[in-house]
């Protein structure tokens, strides 16, 4: 499994760091086996596996279970779980407890929260007791409201200093690594450049020290919205439902199961039941 030190590494070698996300048991194994550096349990998994409309609905309950569930497929990956809405925004003695809990019961190596500078003291607190934190700043989902949609961030000059002066507030309270999220290309290069501490982007251009997609829009497994900064690798949705109607039709006019899907008994065990040959 990488390590901080890795991560750190890999910014310095210019080495990019891929992280991709997984929720569940199968898809954190898929990760693993693709080689991934990092597997984030996102709380986009209220979108793309609870359905809610927003990350905002997603509990610490839905984030353990989670966690627990992709701990368990990837054990040798380096695993971010995300804090849910407002289990850290309170105080650095609520984030505190939470991030305990998830590193805890869910087993994930680090975890992710939303925000700048008015998040550092809980990001000092969860470092200083020995919790590796990445910071998320740019398009925060949970902060969709007040964000009025989801839209690209940090587009004026006044917006991105004030980005970078939150990560650079991030990075001095110890976070090892930050998203950044729908911002301008220069903005994401400025701030990779500034920061001694790596940069993963997602909607965020090529500048960063490296990328993460969420694992449903990688693989064309959502098609409710796709973003302009996905690109889609596959298309499971398209293979998944052409292979569900393939079963549908085949039960339905009895060509499956086959003999080779069926099971047999003996004719000495038929003839109990019956008390003569089935044939
Ligand atoms: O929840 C998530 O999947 C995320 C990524 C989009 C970075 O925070």
């Amino acid at each position: 499994m990488k390590t901080l030190v890795d991560f750190r590494r890999s910014k310095e070698a210019g080495e990019k760091i891929v992280m991709v996300t997984a929720y569940d048991y199968p898809s954190a194994r898929l990760a693993e086996e693709a080689g991934v550096d990092m597997i984030l349990v996102g709380d986009s998994l209220g979108m793309v596996v609870l359905g809610y409309d927003s990350t905002v609905p997603v509990t610490m309950a839905d984030m353990i279970h989670h966690t627990r569930a992709a701990r368990r497929g990837a054990k040798d990956t380096f695993v971010v779980s995300d804090m849910p809405f407002m289990t850290y925004q309170i105080s650095p003695a609520q984030a505190l407890e939470n991030a305990a809990r998830l590193v805890q019961e869910g087993g994930c190596e680090a975890v992710k929260l939303e925000g700048g500078a008015e998040i550092a003291e809980q990001v000092r607190s969860l470092v200083r007791a020995g919790i590796p934190v990445c910071g998320h700043v740019g398009l925060t989902p949970q902060s969709v409201t007040a964000l009025s949609g989801y839209k690209v961030q940090a587009r004026t000059a006044e917006a991105a200093r004030k980005l970078l002066d939150d990560t650079l507030a991030l990075e001095e309270a110890g976070a090892f690594m930050i998203v950044l999220e729908c911002i301008p290309v220069q903005v994401a290069d400025l701030v990779t450049r500034r920061l001694a501490i790596p940069t993963i982007g997602i909607g965020a251009g090529a500048a960063c020290d490296g990328q993460v997609l969420v694992f449903h829009d990688a693989l064309g497994l959502f098609e409710r919205f796709v973003p302009k900064f996905v690109r889609q690798f596959e298309t499971l949705g398209v293979k998944a439902k052409a292979g569900l109607a393939q079963y549908a039709q085949e039960v339905r006019d009895g060509s499956f199961p086959a003999p080779e899907h069926s099971f047999s008994m003996r004719d000495e065990e038929l003839r109990r039941i019956y008390g003569h040959s089935a044939e």
